[in-house]
């Protein structure tokens, strides 16, 4: 557990483990960095304040802290917040080792800017001290960051920025419950222990979860959900979660892919594809972690979910290529390959949300290998059937650091799906995967605006990042929050 507190004292009366003060291009002095007398030892280190550049220096004489990272970070006029949030990131492993830190970072920006640095320091710090050491018999080196102090200027008036701190508390803890339900191997975390998960989570925090079991689900129709987890001795769920924060205005939706583990069932990957399968059912994990940061920061609206949990195993009782399944709603797809199971399972909950009659529909999945392959490890693609739900998620990924591209809904690739025996068939062809995916899913929400984010890439990540070590990222649960925050208001 970590505390945040958000203060204005002076640099160097905080009593913490670690101070981090920015350095300029330079070297110019940034905020703190006078209090603590060490400006003419980093420029003595020949450290000239470009980005990255930091200098630990231990202290024994009796200052408040006992420790102060003085970290480069180029010209004052091109700093960003999303610099500064990465730049704490990288600095949190050092923080961890001093078990409390304090920074001056957001006094780095203009007032106007203050609530915003504010979140992105605790945010960076928080994150970036992320670790999974549960199957360590030996816990990595015992090390923890037990406190996070956010120091603004005391010009700044104190309530919103103290607001903004306990924002960022209730965003990292979502982002990091989200990366240990993927990073936890698929031996232990199946579809009803995904389920289990989401009625603690939602007893804590006052959310409303109703999960659906097998004979539930085959009572609803739900031929998706069933069709992909049949190969498997772990039986599928849907987990659904209501937050009221509106009395009975439409409701925001959201539906994540939750495949517990995807082999690839009778279309089967081989060794290597599987071996970051766990990590398919991140989209149920950035879902489940943005419920409950809404479910704390109370926003005045209503948001549903509908997370379908299937594990894709190939079994004598496993779908087959060629099967027919019939949807939630009565929509049938020919199942070509089973390995393209997220769509299948995606569906249903789809269909589910979407008579629920919804303001928006958002999903987010770790669909395909194609979106990978067009933008990369780190960009989530987004394709759907409003572009104005398109760009104002786009902006939300903008301000938090969570980078969405748009790609086309190209309706010329449609009769790539079409079946020849059912109402269409689950692949396309080897091009344009992506964005054939996405067609078949369109075909589920009727006239919904709906916005579909592919996050094969960015949900999973093997060399670690800034804000994430190793494994899973939590993406894009930030930018989600904060869309849901942005329509609040
Ligand atoms: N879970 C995979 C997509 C994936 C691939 C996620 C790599 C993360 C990294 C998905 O279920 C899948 O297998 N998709 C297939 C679809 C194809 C069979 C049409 C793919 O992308 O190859
Ligand atoms: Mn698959
Ligand atoms: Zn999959």
């Amino acid at each position: 557990m970590t505390t945040y507190a958000y203060s204005s004292e002076s640099a160097a009366e905080l009593k913490v483990g670690l101070l981090i003060v920015p350095v300029f291009q330079g070297p110019k002095p940034g905020p703190g960095v006078r209090e603590t007398g060490l400006a003419k030892v980093y420029a003595d280190a020949k450290h000239t304040g470009k980005r990255g550049e930091a200098l630990l220096v231990p202290r024994s004489d009796g200052s408040a802290a006992d420790a102060v990272l003085l970290v480069g970070v180029g010209p004052k006029d091109e700093l960003t917040v999303e610099s500064a949030r990465r730049l704490l990131g990288r600095a949190a492993a050092t923080a961890r080792r001093f078990g409390s830190v304090a920074t001056t970072f957001p006094q780095a920006f203009a007032s106007r800017d203050a609530a915003e640095a504010v979140q992105a320091a605790a945010e960076g710090l928080g994150l970036g001290a992320y670790r999974f050491d549960r199957y360590r018999s030996k816990k990595d080196d015992g090390s923890d960051l037990k406190r996070i102090v956010v120091v603004g200027s005391s010009r700044w008036e104190a309530r919103p920025l103290a607001a903004a701190v306990k924002r960022a508390a209730i965003v990292v803890d979502a982002v990091c419950w989200a990366r240990d339900l993927v990073n936890t191997p698929a031996g232990d975390m199946p579809p009803a222990e995904i389920a289990r998960e989401a009625q603690r989570m939602a007893r804590s925090v006052g959310l409303t979860c109703k999960v659906w079991n097998e004979s539930q689900l085959d009572k609803g129709g739900f031929g998706g959900i069933l069709g992909v987890g049949k190969g498997s001795v772990n039986p599928p769920r849907l987990i659904e979660l209501t937050y009221t924060g509106a009395g009975d205005a439409a409701p925001i939706a959201l539906s994540g892919k939750g495949i517990a583990f995807d082999s690839g069932g009778l279309s089967i990957k081989d060794a290597k594809g599987m071996e970051t399968m766990k990590d398919d059912m991140g989209g149920a994990a950035s879902i489940l972690g943005t419920m409950k940061a809404i479910a704390r920061l109370k926003p005045k609206l209503n948001v549903i979910a509908a997370i379908p949990c299937s594990e894709n195993m190939p079994s004598g009782s496993a779908q087959k290529p060629g099967d027919v399944i019939t949807h939630r709603g009565g929509i049938t797809s020919e199942v070509l390959n089973t390995d393209a199971e997220g769509r299948l399972v995606l569906a249903d909950a789809l269909a589910f949300l979407a008579e629920r009659k919804p303001e928006l529909i958002v999903d987010t999945a770790t669909l395909t290998g194609a979106c990978v392959v067009a933008l990369g490890m780190s960009i989530t693609g987004a394709m759907g059937n409003d572009d104005v739900l398109i760009r104002d998620l786009i902006a939300a990924g903008d301000a938090t650091g969570e980078p969405i591209w748009q790609l086309p809904l190209h309706q010329d690739y449609r009769p790539l799906i079409d079946s020849a025996v059912a109402d269409i068939k689950n692949i396309g062809e080897r091009w344009g995967g992506a964005i054939t995916a996405a067609l078949f899913l369109a075909e589920f929400v009727g006239d919904t605006p709906w916005c579909h984010l592919d996050i094969a890439g960015p949900a999973f990540n093997e060399r670690g990042t800034d804000l994430s070590p190793r494994g899973a990222t939590g993406a894009p649960v930030r930018a989600l929050v904060r869309f849901v925050l942005d329509r609040a208001s």
